[in-house]
């Protein structure tokens, strides 16, 4: 009796777990769904919004300055000036630039750029010196970039340059020279 008695209950436990573990299993698969299909649809969401980030900023470039002819031969420097625009991720800035183009004589052209090679102040020409000068630290340069007092450790850096049909180009950026 006590037995019979036991048998169905025992019986009605066993059948309430059964339906719990098949809610459970439910519950699993729907989650690992919805996982599947989040990761599906997500995945590529979250490449498009963070790709910008990680892609490598493309830095080198001609910038066209024009006819070679425009660029006087002499002692004097031109002043050339330029922008560019840099991505870095979601960032956009626009950065000003200026160059001077030089021609010593009609067999020789450089361009240089502006910015000191000590801590980045930017150089003037001062035609009454025939020096490009910083206003910093008074580093002093010749008409070709090159050091001629003060703490600058190298010459001004210098664009490669190329003349096709005429017209003078520059590769940014700028290389470093040594003294
Ligand atoms: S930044 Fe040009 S001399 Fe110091």
């Amino acid at each position: 009796m006590h037995l019979s008695g036991y048998l169905p209950g025992s019986c009605t436990a066993n059948m309430s777990t059964y339906r719990i573990d098949r809610r459970d299993f439910v519950k699993v698969v729907t989650a690992f769904l919805g996982a599947v299909m989040t990761a599906i649809i997500g995945l590529p969401a979250i490449g498009y919004l963070v790709s910008p980030a990680v892609r490598s900023k493309e830095t080198d470039a001609w910038i066209p300055l024009g006819p070679l002819a425009d660029y006087p031969v002499g002692g004097t420097p031109t002043i050339f000036s330029f922008t560019r625009t840099v991505l870095n991720g979601w960032e956009k800035t626009v950065n000003s630039y200026k160059v001077f183009v030089v021609r010593p004589d009609n067999d020789r052209l450089l361009v240089l750029s502006n910015v000191c090679t000590h801590l980045s102040c930017l150089v003037s020409w001062h035609p009454d010196i025939q020096h490009y000068v910083s206003p910093c630290h008074d580093g002093h340069f010749d008409l070709v970039g090159r050091v001629l007092r003060g703490p600058p450790p190298r010459p001004l850096d210098e664009y490669t340059t190329k003349v096709e049909n005429g017209e003078l180009s520059i590769l940014f950026p700028p290389i470093k020279r040594g003294n």
